[in-house]
Formats: structure tokens, C-alpha cells, sequence
């Protein structure tokens, strides 16, 4: 197929005839000079349509374009600093795939509800193109950090005969002969089984929760990164956490100058949140924390989302609370040597309010604690036979955790519900389109 000229790659076509192939943003003018604002999924860019020197058939189809109409127009790239991208098309010919019928999305204020039922048109507008461009970004950041950081990427299921988080939030569906299976919390279980295979193990996919938050953290169906690593303790997991959010932020930053632009997001107080060391707090001294600002907490309670918002006003970087009451904390984790009322665990609250953005957790390696843990929370014995083989078979330490990805990319736009920040959003009340 023949090179194809693409608008964000103007600057290296001044004075050259390209072709764009596209779509209508809008339009204006009238008279002998005429203005496009085409997008062509990659930016957007001016047609400037001058009667007399394109061909007068392609002037007079100006008339008939409407709001996202298709089409490909041929013409001159010239630099113009006044422009939107700081270059213009001096148009020859215009050519109309489709004229678009009137199109629901207009240029004011629309309502959050309709927007999210228009979500198959919505994601042409700007600030949503940017949004899914970062996250695009994040995405490769993170792969790319884990690649280089020596870490195999396994693929872990999604129908799942174990559960992996919570009983209570699973969504199941009918699996042949074999009764119920059930869509991944996560894909944590899996991979420590993988990282005895390869020491330094991630995946990343989509996870599922039938959670009924009504939050703008919560989605029913999200993305996740688990990482497992070998031979590592509770402390030096947060330290490998640390590690990585700092270089995904540092790559996404990079790779997103102009994305962040258009979405208004200062990369600046993003840099600075973690360019010192991340608070660390232990549960116990974040409920004195919390008690101390007159937030109402009781010890053993958790720490929910006006909490997290409370820590992310009082420190200017990323907070780790670690070491969690083990009543309210999943069945896989440490038991803490000194405190059995405690497990070795950290979830990591970003700045600005965009919540917990990490949980993680050193996992018990005692095979009788974790039966017994097991038991007590009623959880199915034979689903978890494999799992406890892990303990059975060159048992170590290890340690891991789960990134949200939605929230991430959240923090990263400056957007303050997770549901603009992925395509088609599944949320309690929605499920098209
Ligand atoms: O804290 P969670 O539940 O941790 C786990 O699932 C562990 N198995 C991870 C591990 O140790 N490998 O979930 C991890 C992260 C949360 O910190 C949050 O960012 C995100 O997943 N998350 C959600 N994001 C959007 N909507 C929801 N309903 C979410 N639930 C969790
Ligand atoms: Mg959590």
C-alpha cells in the first residue's frame, strides 16, 4: 500500500500535496473563502477552500457537509501559526464519502447521561480522543517498564473455577457440565503459580467485580496489571511499587505532551507528586492520622474513599498504607510475625484525590495458616487444591500487587470518573453501548 500522509505528521510535508482522508469537525465561512476543521483520527487540521483555486465542482459540496461527514480532500500543507496544529491545507479537490446525517453530539454541554449512551459517537470528541490516547499510553508505558525490568508477561484466565478477591462480588456464568465459572477479580492466583516458573511474572487484563459502588472509582469490568515477584518481602514490594509507578508516570508523561495539552492537565504537578519518596504509614498511625483531622474512623474499619481523600490533601506525594487489619483484608495474605491481628499488605493512594490506585500484599507462604485462613472466610477448599500445591512444592517468600489501570489513567488526564477513561465503560446501570 502506497505511504499515507497522516495530519500529525505535517510538519515534515510543508509545501508538499497530501491527501487527507477524514471526517468533518466543522465548518465556517462563506462567500469566495471557505474554512474545514477536518480530524483525521490522529489531529485536526484547517482546510482553507478559496473559490477559484480549487476545482468549483469541490467548492460548491462545501455547501452540502454537515458535522462528521466523510470525506478526502487534496490540497498544499503550509505552515499557519494561527491554526490549530500551526498548519493549514490550501485545498485542490474535495471528494465526499458519506454526508452525515444530523449528528446528536453538537458543540455545547451535554449531559453526562446522554453522552454515555452516545459513548460509540462520544469518543470522537477531542477530549475523549485524548483521554483514550493516554491511555493507550499508560498501557505501553507499563509493558514496556515491565519488559525492561525483566518481568514475563503471562496471560491468566478470565473464566476461573477459583476465586480470587471476594465471594461476594463475582459474576458467574454457566460452564457446560462443570457447574459455575466464574469472571476474574484478578489474575494474582495464577501468576504466583507462574512466577515459581519465571521469578519476575505480570499480566494484564481485564478483571471483573459485581460490585454495587456507585463510585467514580469503580467500574464492574476494569483493567488490571498484577505483578508477582520471588524472594521478595512486604517492604521490598512497596519499594519495587514505588519503583514502578515513578517510571509509568516519567514514560506516560513523556509520550503524552500533547494529549495532556488538550486535556488541560498540568504534567508539572504530576512530576513533582513523586519526585520525593512516597509517604509510608502504617494502619495504625493512619487511623491516628485520620482521628487527628477530626475524620471519623475506628480502628479496624477501612479505610474507604473520603478517607483516601484526606491523605491525598495532607501529602503532596503518592501514600502507602500497609499492614492492615487481617478481618477486613483477603485470605492470601501474610499473617504479620509479631502482630497476628495484622497481615503484610499496602494499598498506595494517589495524590490529588484519585484514590487507591494500588493494593498489594506479601502472601502467606504457611501452608496450615493459609487452610486455615481459608476455612474461616468459607471459601471453597477443592477450587483452592492447586493453589496450596504452590506451598507444597520449593515455597518461598514472595510478594505482589494489582494496579488499576483506569485509575492510573485517571490521575494521569486530570478526569475525575473512570468511566471517561476507558472506551465502553460497564458500570452497575449500563451495559450499552
Ligand atoms: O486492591 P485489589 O482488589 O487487589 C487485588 O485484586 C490483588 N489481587 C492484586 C494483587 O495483589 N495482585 O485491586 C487492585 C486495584 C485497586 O487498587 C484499584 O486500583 C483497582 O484494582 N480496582 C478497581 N478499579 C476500578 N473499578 C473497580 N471496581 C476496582 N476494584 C479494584
Ligand atoms: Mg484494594
Amino acid at each position: 500500500m502506497e505511504k499515507r500522509f497522516y495530519i500529525r505528521d505535517a510538519k515534515d510535508y510543508t509545501g508538499q500535496e497530501v491527501t487527507i482522508r477524514g471526517w468533518v469537525y466543522n465548518k465556517r465561512g462563506h462567500g469566495k473563502v471557505k474554512f474545514l476543521i477536518l480530524r483525521d483520527g490522529t489531529g485536526l487540521m484547517q482546510a482553507v477552500i478559496v473559490q477559484g483555486e480549487c476545482d468549483d465542482d469541490s467548492f460548491a459540496r462545501f455547501d452540502d457537509l454537515t458535522q462528521e461527514s466523510s470525506v478526502i480532500v487534496t490540497g498544499i500543507i503550509r505552515e499557519e501559526a494561527r491554526s490549530v496544529g500551526g498548519y493549514e491545507l490550501g485545498l485542490k479537490s474535495l471528494e465526499i464519502v458519506q454526508i452525515a446525517e444530523e449528528y446528536p453530539i453538537q458543540p455545547k454541554e451535554h449531559g453526562a447521561e446522554f453522552l454515555l449512551d452516545n459513548r460509540h459517537l462520544w469518543l470522537r470528541s477531542r477530549l475523549q480522543w485524548a483521554a483514550i490516547r493516554v491511555r493507550d499510553n499508560v498501557v505501553h508505558a507499563i509493558r514496556d517498564y515491565m519488559r525492561d525490568e525483566g518481568y514475563v508477561l503471562i496471560d491468566t484466565p478470565i473464566l476461573t473455577g477459583a476465586i480470587g478477591e471476594e465471594s461476594g462480588t463475582l459474576f458467574s456464568v454457566e460452564y457446560f457440565d462443570l457447574g459455575q465459572a466464574y469472571l476474574a477479580q484478578t489474575g494474582q492466583l495464577y501468576l504466583e503459580a507462574a512466577m515459581f516458573a519465571h521469578n519476575k511474572v505480570y499480566d494484564f487484563g481485564p478483571t471483573f467485580r459485581a460490585e454495587k459502588s456507585k463510585t467514580r472509582r469503580h467500574l464492574t469490568e476494569f483493567w488490571m496489571v498484577d505483578v508477582e515477584t520471588a524472594f521478595v518481602d512486604n517492604d521490598e514490594n512497596m519499594d519495587i511499587q514505588e519503583e514502578f509507578i515513578k517510571g509509568v508516570v516519567k514514560r506516560t508523561i513523556a509520550s503524552s505532551t500533547a494529549e495532556l495539552e488538550i486535556l488541560e492537565r498540568d504534567p508539572e504537578i504530576i512530576m513533582k507528586s513523586i519526585s520525593k519518596p512516597f509517604a509510608r504509614l502504617s494502619y495504625d498511625e493512619t487511623v491516628d492520622f485520620l482521628k487527628s483531622k477530626d475524620f471519623e474512623i475506628e480502628h479496624g474499619q477501612d479505610v474507604g474513599g473520603a478517607a483516601e481523600t484526606i491523605l491525598s490533601d495532607n501529602f503532596e506525594t503518592p501514600v502507602f498504607i500497609y499492614d492492615y487489619p487481617k478481618a477486613i483484608k483477603a485470605f492470601y495474605m501474610k499473617e504479620h510475625p509479631s502482630r497476628p491481628d495484622l497481615v503484610k499488605c499496602s494499598d498506595l493512594i494517589a495524590p490529588e484525590g484519585y484514590g487507591e490506585i494500588i493494593g498489594g500484599s506479601q502472601r502467606e507462604d504457611d501452608i496450615e495458616k493459609l487452610i486455615a485462613r481459608i476455612r474461616a472466610d468459607k471459601l471453597p477448599e477443592e477450587a483452592y487444591s492447586w493453589y496450596l500445591d504452590l506451598r507444597r512444592y520449593g515455597s518461598v517468600p514472595h510478594a505482589g500487587f494489582g494496579l488499576g489501570v483506569e485509575r492510573m489513567v485517571a490521575w494521569m488526564t486530570g478526569i475525575k470518573h473512570v468511566r471517561e477513561v476507558i472506551p465502553f465503560p460497564r458500570m452497575i446501570y449500563r451495559l450499552n453501548p
